[in-house]
């Protein structure tokens, strides 16, 4: 990555939650991220310390806040020290956003996870944040500060468009991902269906109805996050018995909690692709599971907020420059 541009102090901070990640981009950026202590007191108390000098610096502390909450802990305290540090601008840059699913009072006396993860950022001094595929986008005016929220749908479509599948139909695993799937099926040039998917209890779901024609079709499920994997092993399931000829699944976040891992690892799919903002350790991968990474992005979305240049011109630049073919 060109680094005669750069101009001010930027200073790169990676929390736990993802440290191959956090090194790629690093690597990428010409920057070491890891100039900070964390560790954990007997009874798991978490105690960070910055190791460098942070006064008026331009402070990007990467972390998804991926389950246990430790990790939006972890990422308060870092941001906490860092405005302490006196560091002129903090970004908080979060690959994954969780408690993204509680964005709504869709029940009586329920909480709204993501808006109090969001509130306690800018409570902890969080001046911008960069994020990647919320659970809605609309999370980003969650947030009283700057959003830049990231696309994963360049590198998954790039991939899919490289392997060449005939006949293809982008399907929807349920309602809430049609969008996604539809601007998957549009730079794909391919057909769209979409599952009717009910949900009988928390983490539980069920087909109820396939909208499309797969029958004698390859078959490409996109969603914005695979979870315990009941919806996809679920849908890949119910496209086969409707006739689909192959299935792949393409992901932005493999949380992969509980048995998701068996049970994709026992699906007939052909490939189960995702990206690397939630780290995969090696024991749990398998088969057919492959991991883009989407390190550049976000090297690319760090220099850009640095330099107070365009995030998403020069997103939109790149991808014409590559191929013409991929732009939103
Ligand atoms: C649903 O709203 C999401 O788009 C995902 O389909 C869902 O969160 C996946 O959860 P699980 O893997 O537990 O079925």
């Amino acid at each position: 990555m060109d680094n005669t541009f750069r101009r001010g102090p930027l200073l790169l901070l990676a929390g736990r939650a993802n440290h191959p990640l956090a090194a790629e981009i690093g690597q990428l950026l010409r920057e070491n991220p890891d100039q900070v202590t964390i560790r954990n007191f007997s009874d798991g108390e978490i105690f960070v310390r910055i190791d460098d000098n942070a006064r008026g610096r331009d402070v990007f502390i990467i972390q998804p806040t991926v389950a246990p909450a430790d990790t939006i802990m972890e990422l308060l305290l870092l941001i906490d020290a860092a405005k302490r540090a006196s560091a002129a601008r903090v970004t908080a840059v979060v690959p994954y956003f969780g408690y993204g699913r509680q964005d709504r009072k869709d029940q009586p006396r329920v909480a709204i996870g993501a808006k109090l993860a969001a509130n306690l950022m800018v409570a902890a001094g969080a001046d911008r944040m960069i994020g990647m595929d919320f659970h809605q986008h609309q999370i980003q005016a969650f947030f009283d500060i700057p959003v830049d929220h990231l696309y994963a749908a360049p590198i998954l479509a790039r991939y899919f468009h490289d392997k060449n599948l005939t006949d293809l139909v982008v399907v929807a695993p349920d309602v809430g991902s049609a969008k996604m799937a539809r601007g998957f099926a549009n730079r794909l040039d391919a057909a769209l269906a979409i599952i009717d998917k009910r949900r009988p209890g928390p983490n539980m779901a069920e087909v109820a109805n396939v909208v499309g024609d797969v029958d004698g079709r390859t078959c490409l499920l996109i969603d914005d996050m695979v979870d315990t994997g009941g919806t996809l092993a679920n849908a890949v399931v119910a496209l086969k018995e409707r006739g689909a000829t192959q299935v792949f699944a393409g992901a932005t976040h493999a949380v992969l909690s509980g048995s998701a891992v068996e049970k994709l690892a026992a699906a007939p799919l052909e490939e189960f692709v995702v990206t690397n903002t939630i780290h995969i350790p090696e024991e749990r991968c398998f088969e057919g599971l492959k991991i883009l990474s989407v390190a550049s992005l976000f090297a690319t979305a760090i220099e850009c907020v640095h330099e107070n240049r365009s995030v998403s011109q020069l997103f939109e630049m790149a991808a014409k420059a590559e191929s013409g073919w991929l732009t939103d």
